[in-house]
């Protein structure tokens, strides 16, 4: 059972407004990790490294962790925001915001990594803020985890496989090319584009970062720390000193961009970026790590800037060892500069990657597998376009991505709205549905003596009573049981009412029993127009119209029957029979009176025979009834009105039949009379 709060509008709306907030936090940060893979994996390595875990794993773990990492965020994100798989989407974002909060709460107190890296370089917070942020998100996580079934829908369940590859594949593509090739958004200091020395300043008046200095000492084996202020007399030994970061001030975006010549141990940076001309940067953060495929396109490439005066320096981070090796493996004639790693790595993700530089400004960039060939360089740099600044629009860049994800996704939401209109519609049925009285009502007919009946209904009282059931129960009796069960039913729980009233207020008319007296005995309800009074008894749509109206008038609800025999079953006019009934009696009433009436689908060969309506027949004629009331009052009177299928409806196949948007419930006959049995049928409300 679901609380009250639970489904009140206001609940709904916070539901919706926390799903939101998550579902875009989430595929942002899915979207920028798998727009630049390699840089999430450097981050985990930081982590591994920060935990004493680096050895432990091989180097293609934590790449696979960065990739999934990126898939699953923008996965999780994206159901979400559609509401698809709504129960295990929203027990997946809760365990992510469980494993991510504590994690980045002990980073904030430990600071092992300066930054968490959760929007890669797009947005970087301190580990504080990525720590408030997580309390945020895991609360959202856990709205939305109580309550999963509250997050509006944008698609039917259908189409939920096809969107949920589809998300997964998408951002598996996106992070396969951004591999293969660069990230397609460049977060970094050196976009192209960029002038590296202005990225290198401090504005004028930024606070600048503070050192200090503290010199370890040693005095008859007795170590101390002293500081430049209070240095101590040479009785002292100096055994090391090391440079602490007293206050951060500010940083630029680059700061760790020195170049120095491995030959000669200069610093050549600044001769570099004031050269008024072209000069490639070959970036290979480890040489012992570089992919060797591209190592003839590169030789090819120094040849081309020997030959037109252009500079090339490659850059790494590698020992003069590993350096050597790498010129002995590959001819390299280049000269090497040496540099930090992680500059190395931010300036470009590839290893080997190329860079083109123009008086400090970023011309261009390209992966080992992008690198230019003989075939784009034909000529001098001044008069090729691979020599001007290569154009780069974000905004384009992230529209045309967009569009490959967008388009196939609007496609999908069209051809589920038009394949799955029927399913949607049922949908919408069901909803109705719960609009209305479920009921099963029992019809004894001329079945058992005044001592047997009310046995049964003494019993059923004391079921039903002990056993609530979930839908209104009511049993119609002969005549001569009424008075007698009317005096200990709980008709809170189960409600009474007659098989039959007269078509005269009163007067001579022996053997009648009018509606009036019906309600005497403290009935409620009343079956009219049952098919086996209209045959044996001859009641015409005349008669049948007068006793509506006079049960109505009464105050006895009336169980209006209908249904065709099985001649006109067969030859297809079952809609045309249930429609002449209800016009004949009950279609002259008010929409006010007509509120009252429950219709009772029953085909005539399906009663007593063991033969049922299948589900789908009986859902396809009520559908048809329902909209023969819509037609004449309209949708919502429709929506409200309870029809009932009666015929051999049992306790096996009352699930099935109740399941059905248009079916609600029943009316029993030879299952209404063992206590069992018609339990049975009434629990199947309960599955
Ligand atoms: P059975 O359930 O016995 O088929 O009878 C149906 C019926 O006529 C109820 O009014």
């Amino acid at each position: 059972m679901r609380a009250k709060w639970q489904n009140s509008r206001a609940w709904k709306w916070v539901v919706n407004i926390c799903r939101f907030m998550l579902g875009a936090t989430f595929v942002f940060s899915g979207f920028v990790k798998a727009v630049d893979p390699l840089g999430t994996y450097y981050k985990i390595q930081d982590y591994l490294t920060a935990f004493g875990m680096q050895q432990l794993l091989p180097d293609i773990v934590p790449l696979l962790m960065s990739v999934l990492l990126a898939v699953l965020e923008f996965a999780v994100g994206m159901h979400l925001l559609l509401g698809i798989k709504r129960r295990l989407t929203t027990r997946l974002a809760l365990l992510i915001m469980l494993m991510m909060t504590p994690l980045t709460f002990y980073l904030a107190l430990t600071n092992p990594i300066s930054d968490c890296g959760c929007f890669g370089d797009a947005l970087v917070l301190t580990n504080w803020q990525t720590f408030g942020k997580n309390v945020v998100l895991l609360t959202c996580a856990i709205v939305v985890f109580i309550t999963p079934w509250n997050m509006v829908r944008f698609l039917t369940k259908k189409m939920e496989w096809t969107l949920s590859n589809f998300s997964v594949v998408f951002a598996l593509v996106l992070a396969g090319y951004c591999l293969a090739t660069l990230p397609i958004i460049d977060f970094r200091p050196y976009k192209i584009g960029n002038n590296i020395r202005e990225g290198m300043e401090i504005p004028e008046g930024a606070k600048p970062t503070v050192f200090d200095t503290r010199f370890i000492m040693e005095k008859d084996g007795v170590k101390q720390t002293f500081t430049v202020d209070n240095y101590p007399d040479s009785t002292w030994t100096f055994v090391s000193a090391e440079t602490v970061v007293v206050e951060k001030g500010y940083e630029p975006p680059i700061h760790d961009f020195v170049m120095e010549s491995l030959e000669t141990g200069e610093d050549i940076t600044d001769e570099m970026l004031d050269d008024p001309g072209y000069t490639f940067l070959l970036v290979m953060h480890r040489t012992e790590e570089a992919d060797e495929g591209y190592i003839d396109l590169i030789n090819e490439l120094y040849e081309y800037c020997q030959e037109n005066g252009y500079k090339f320096y490659a850059l790494s981070s590698s020992s003069s060892e590993a350096i050597e090796l790498w010129r002995d493996r590959t001819g390299a004639e280049y000269p090497f500069c040496i540099m930090d790693d992680i500059t190395l790595k931010t300036m470009v993700r590839s290893n080997p990657g190329l860079m083109l530089i123009k008086e400090g400004v970023v011309l261009n960039k390209w992966a080992d597998s992008q690198m230019p060939d003989e075939y784009d360089l034909t000529g001098k740099l001044e008069e090729l376009p691979l020599g001007q600044m290569k154009k780069v629009n974000d905004l384009c860049t992230l529209g045309i991505v967009g569009l490959w994800y967008i388009v196939p996704l609007l496609l999908i939401i069209l051809i589920d709205r038009i394949f799955n209109k029927k399913n949607n519609k049922n949908d919408n049925k069901l909803i109705k549905k719960s609009m209305r009285k479920k009921i099963v009502a029992g019809n004894w007919k001329m079945n058992m003596n005044l001592q047997e009946g009310v046995a049964l209904a003494k019993e059923l009282n004391e079921v039903l009573t002990a056993d609530k059931p979930n839908c209104d129960v009511v049993i119609c009796t002969p005549f001569i049981h009424l008075a007698t069960v009317a005096q200990f039913l709980n008709q809170d729980v189960i409600g009474l009412g007659a098989e039959n009233c007269a078509d005269k207020v009163k007067g001579a008319f022996t053997g009648e029993v009018s509606a009036e007296m019906v309600k005497s005995t403290g009935a409620q309800y009343v079956i009219l127009g049952h098919s086996e009074r209209r045959e044996y008894y001859k009641e015409t749509p005349e008669i049948l119209k007068e006793k509506v109206q006079l049960a109505l008038a009464n105050g006895l609800k009336v169980i209006f029957c209908i249904g065709e025999s099985l001649e006109e079953r067969e030859a297809n006019k079952q809609n045309e029979v249930v429609k002449a009934e209800l016009e004949g009696s009950v279609f002259n009433l008010s929409a006010e009176d007509f509120a009252k009436i429950i219709i009772a689908y029953e085909p005539i060969w399906a009663i007593g025979t063991g033969k049922t309506a299948t589900a789908e027949q009986a859902e396809e004629i009520h559908a048809y009834i329902r909209s023969c009331v819509a037609d004449k009052y309209g949708a919502k009177v429709a929506d409200e009105t309870s029809i009932l299928y009666g015929g051999s409806c049992k306790a096996s196949n009352a699930p099935e039949l109740f399941a059905k948007p248009d079916i609600d419930g029943g009316l029993i006959g030879g299952a209404s009379l063992k206590c069992a049995d018609f339990k049975g049928i009434i629990d199947a409300w309960k599955k």
